[in-house]
């Protein structure tokens, strides 16, 4: 049975943005953020907290978390890879932030220079920083269906990280087909092998539309209990450090279908749509939303 309600988690400032080689003006992804703020989305993934010398867009996240208006109904979670990240991320007002870690070793090299059993310990001093300051934290897992370095990727060992990352008190995991290169196949062998070790109502997913399977990947994890979607307003995105990784599937997409399908998301799709091209004509390029493009046309 789907879900009566989804929970849609807009990635596009920070998946969406991040990638982008030309800096994007502050004030542009701050009135993107204001936009989607407007759209009763309601989490929007803010900025990062990693090395400016790592990924240059995310170096006016200061600026981006205090230029904001934020809405009290709404959260505004920024990417935290360890302690300086959070400290700097809570004193800048964050008042949630996500962990992110992999499900390939290769890959986590290769994102945050370290391996994967060194990742969890630099999580758990964050886990621990942020226990105690009452901040909730998310756990990424990334590579879940594939990596740009090793290829095929086992579910038990997504399902290692994942309920490591669980254990630790993360409140929700989100499973990061970074590359896209998933199936409703792989997704469901993937799905089962997670939910063993951690319950469905904690999990979301994150799908890269790469291959063009994320909404089909997308529907296969909601027939098996998740509601909780992440997705990037215009289908912007992809993590500079997966190789051939493009956008994110589409917010205005995922809604599209979700609505078709009478599942809430209390996401007003003429309002995204609008901060959808919003950005498109800010970065002088086409979406990658196909419901965008096809509005455009009526
Ligand atoms: P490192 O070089 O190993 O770090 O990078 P270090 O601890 O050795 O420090 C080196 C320098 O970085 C020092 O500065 C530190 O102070 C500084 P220096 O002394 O040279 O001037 N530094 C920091 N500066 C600002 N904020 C920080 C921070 N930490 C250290 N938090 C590190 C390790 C994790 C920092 C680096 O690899 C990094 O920033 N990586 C981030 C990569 C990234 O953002 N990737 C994209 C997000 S993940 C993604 O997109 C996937 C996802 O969407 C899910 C999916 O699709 O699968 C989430
Ligand atoms: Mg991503």
């Amino acid at each position: 049975a789907l879900p009566e309600k989804v929970k849609i988690v807009e990635v596009g400032p920070r998946d969406g943005l991040q990638n982008e080689k030309t800096i994007v003006p502050t004030e542009t992804k701050i009135h993107l953020i204001d936009m989607l703020s407007e759209t009763g989305l309601p989490v929007i993934e803010a900025t990062s907290f990693v090395s400016p010398k790592w990924v240059p867009q995310m170096a006016d996240q200061v600026e981006v978390m205090k230029g904001i208006c934020k809405k009290p109904e709404v959260s505004y979670p920024v990417l935290t890879p360890n302690l300086k990240g959070f400290q700097a991320a809570v004193k800048a007002g964050a008042s949630e932030v996500a962990i992110f870690g992999a499900a390939s070793e290769l890959f986590s090299k290769k994102n945050i220079n370290c391996s994967v059993d060194e990742s969890l310990q630099r999580f758990d001093e964050v886990m621990k920083a942020a226990k105690e300051a009452g901040v909730p934290v998310r756990g990424y897992v990334s590579c879940v269906l594939g990596c740009p370095y090793e290829g095929k990727v086992a579910p038990e060992k997504v399902a290692h990280v994942a309920k490591r990352l669980y254990a630790m008190g993360c409140y929700e995991i989100s499973l990061g087909d970074t590359i896209g290169v998933g199936t409703p196949g792989s997704m469901t062998l993937m799905l089962e092998a997670v939910s063993r070790e951690v319950p469905v109502s904690a999990l979301a997913v994150h799908c890269h539309d790469t291959y063009g399977q994320a909404l089909a990947n997308i529907l296969t994890a909601l027939q098996m209990g998740i509601n909780v979607v992440d997705s990037s307003v215009a289908g912007l995105g992809g993590c500079p450090y997966a190789q051939g990784a493009s956008g994110n599937v589409a917010t205005e997409d995922v809604v599209y279908m979700l609505h078709g399908l009478g599942i809430q998301t209390g996401v007003d799709l003429s309002k995204l749509m609008n901060a959808g091209a919003f950005i498109c004509r800010s970065l002088n390029r086409k979406t990658n939303s196909k419901v965008a493009q096809a509005t455009c046309k009526l």
